[in-house]
């Protein structure tokens, strides 16, 4: 879909010459590929190849092979512009041609103990609950990794998270479940500009044996500048200031998710 080859992508990725040739490294290349793609060709994914896709998905591995994850397709063209709309609206979700609500799912394993008798009071924890969310985001990212090497595309969308009361109505879930990401997919756009998009130095996220606080961001925050100004967007600003200015905003209608998850029956105890 995106031709770079390894070494070019790792230079995209940080800047720098990769240490990796050969096999291994054309066979990574397609994960370091990667970027979010937010506008769509008219080319439809069949829904053999979602399918397909879904199979992958499930093909994650999930913590004690409990599956506490769920997704919902929103295909109707009206249920799409309402889950847009609590969506922020953005257009990549109105453009891609499936859209899909992952969803923590404690309850359908609440209902299988239950049917064998069993009480699962231990669901209403923050174990639980993390379990979840890190099942339904490997299943995601699995699915995208599969529609990639097929050249399809997505992008997620947490804005799912903007209205989570709205959102469990439009797609009427049950308690013990929370809608946590959307993920658009679709064939990209011809010409499509989404490009490589920088990351942390490996240093600063990779420790070996023990945390160091001491290694800082490197040249990131400057390789960003050069990525935001490249793309035209924010002249000057760099990855710190951009985040910084994420983390220390209001949570907007986010607020909400600790109450939802209480009445949800997901109280973090
Ligand atoms: C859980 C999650 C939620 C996201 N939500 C949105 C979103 O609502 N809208 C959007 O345009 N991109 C969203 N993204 C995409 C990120 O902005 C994107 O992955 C990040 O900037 C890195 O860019 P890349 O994916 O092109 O490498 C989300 C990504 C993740 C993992």
């Amino acid at each position: 879909m995106f031709g770079e080859k390894f070494g070019e992508a790792w230079r995209l990725r940080y800047g720098s010459e990769s240490p990796l040739s050969g096999d291994e490294a054309d066979q990574l290349a397609r994960f370091l590929t990667h970027r979010s793609v937010r506008s769509y060709s008219d080319r439809e994914i069949s829904r053999d190849v979602i399918a397909g896709l879904v199979a992958a998905a499930q093909s994650a591995a999930t913590s004690s092979n409990l599956q506490m994850w769920s997704v919902v397709s929103v295909q109707d063209y009206a249920r799409r512009k309402e889950i847009a709309k609590l969506c922020a609206d953005q257009n990549q979700i109105h453009d891609a041609s499936w859209f899909f609500a992952f969803c923590v799912d404690l309850e359908r394993i609440a209902r299988a103990a239950d049917a064998v008798g069993e009480n699962p009071t231990a669901l209403d924890s923050a174990e639980f609950y993390t379990m979840g969310v890190v099942d339904a985001a490997l299943a995601a990212e699995r699915m995208v990794c599969a529609a990639e090497s097929m050249g399809i595309a997505g992008c997620y969308i947490g804005a799912l998270r903007n209205d989570v009361y709205a959102v469990k109505e439009l797609l009427g879930l049950p308690k013990r479940t929370i809608g946590i990401f959307g993920l658009c997919l679709g064939y990209p756009a011809e010409g499509v500009g989404a490009e490589i998009k920088p990351r942390l130095n490996q240093d600063s996220v990779w420790f070996e044996e023990v945390y160091d606080l001491e290694r800082g961001l490197g040249d990131y925050d400057e390789r960003m500048v050069e990525f935001y100004e490249s793309q035209g967007m924010n002249p000057g600003v760099n990855w710190s200031q951009r985040s910084g200015r994420r983390v220390s905003g209001e949570l907007g209608g986010r607020k909400a998710i600790r109450g939802f998850l209480a009445e949800q029956g997901l109280d973090l105890r």
